[in-house]
């Protein structure tokens, strides 16, 4: 592998700075011996710092885990529907790039800092998930860790893990009634390189969502607000809009979304519109970072039940009271 090489470089010029440091004391001539120890003792210092928190990040690469649920799905239809929208309205953003399900996007991309290539799975049966059970599925899906036990990083910093069981089982219902389609993605789909290892060991870089192991249950489908709450606490929308949804701040790794507090000067078709056209209601094209393509397939219910949470935010433009 790439990085233990580099981690091998790393250690290694740290001893042969070590030793030139030793050589330079040995020297006569004060000047040299003095500025070559000094030098040789920071580079070293450092080179040596840079080579613990790689470690450290290694470590923590290797150190997700969860056990994986004993599980058999019924594949009903009403479980394959319910699997298909909320692939539709969330999980095609990323796995849908070309045509659906096959995968292939390179999310790492999109980050700021170059930290390494996180590429999308293909999730039909000619990826790696036809020789997955649905207890495995279930766990990558809830705890972003694959059939390998290898974590998977990109679905581990999505909400998706904030699914209820029934619906993490509905989506695997939908997945395995769906016919191979596209090519095999690479496998492993995540290459941190040693910038992404020594961030994610020097605590610059997140190590995912909690794992979590108990049930997670969901209000009943329909226009309310907790229905919305439950959306709101599955697809995204906080990693860029805020954990408060009043704006994203600099320096987070998702693109920076917009105080959701103008929703409240919107009506419902308004903002259903916004988000099935990509143009809001004051005439502005939305750019596509914003995934408004996926969350504007969520059905009417759906979208209207989004509408009710945000229009009842506490925030900067309190309009709306209880
Ligand atoms: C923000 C982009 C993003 C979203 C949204 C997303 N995924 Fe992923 N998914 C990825 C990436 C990238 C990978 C590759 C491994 C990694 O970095 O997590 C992946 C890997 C997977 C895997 C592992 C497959 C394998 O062969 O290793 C499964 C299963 C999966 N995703 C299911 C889903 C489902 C179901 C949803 C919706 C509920 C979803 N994903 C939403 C980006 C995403
Ligand atoms: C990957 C980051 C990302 C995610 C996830 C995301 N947004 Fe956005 N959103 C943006 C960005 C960036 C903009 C600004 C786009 C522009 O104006 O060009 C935006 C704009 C918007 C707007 C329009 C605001 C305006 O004044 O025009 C609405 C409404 C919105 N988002 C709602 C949502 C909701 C609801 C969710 C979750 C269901 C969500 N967004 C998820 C990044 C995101």
């Amino acid at each position: 592998m790439d990085n233990d090489v580099g981690l091998v470089l790393l250690i290694a010029t740290a001893a042969l700075l070590v030793w030139a440091g030793i050589s330079a004391w040995r020297e006569k001539n004060l000047h040299v011996k003095w500025a070559g120890t000094g030098l040789a003792a920071v580079l070293a210092a450092s080179l040596s710092l840079v080579a613990a928190l790689a470690i450290a990040g290694l470590i923590k690469m290797h150190i997700r885990s969860a056990p994986v649920p004993e599980l058999k799905i019924a594949d009903t239809p009403e479980q394959i529907q319910r699997g298909r929208a909320i692939v539709d309205g969330f999980c095609s953003a990323c796995h849908s790039p070309t045509a659906p399900l096959t995968g292939g996007l390179d999310v790492g991309e999109d980050f700021p800092i170059p930290i390494g290539s996180f590429v999308s799975s293909n999730l039909t049966p000619a990826g790696q998930l036809s020789h997955w059970s649905d207890g495995e599925i279930f766990r990558a899906i809830r705890n972003g860790i694959d059939a390998d036990g290898r974590w998977l990083t990109i679905m581990s910093y999505t909400n998706a893990g904030r699914l209820s069981d029934a619906d993490t089982e509905a989506l695997i219902a939908y997945l395995r009634s769906q016919p191979a389609a596209g090519r095999e993605t690479v496998d492993p789909p995540d290459h941190l390189n040693l910038l992404g290892i020594v961030m994610l060991g020097a605590d610059m870089l997140p190590a995912g969502k909690p794992v979590f192991t108990g049930e997670i249950t969901a209000p009943s489908k329909g226009r309310t607000r907790q229905f919305g709450e439950y959306i709101l606490s599955y697809q995204d929308c906080r990693e860029c809009h805020g954990k408060d949804l009043t704006g994203g701040v600099e320096g987070q790794l998702a693109p920076i979304g917009p105080d959701l507090n103008v929703v409240k000067a919107w009506k419902l078709a308004e903002f259903i519109a916004t988000l099935r056209t990509g143009i809001d209601p004051g005439g502005h094209t939305m750019s596509t970072q914003m995934p408004w393509r996926p969350i504007g397939r969520m059905d009417d219910e759906e979208l209207g039940a989004v509408y009710e949470y945000l229009t009842h935010l506490r925030g900067s433009q309190n309009t709306a009271s209880d």
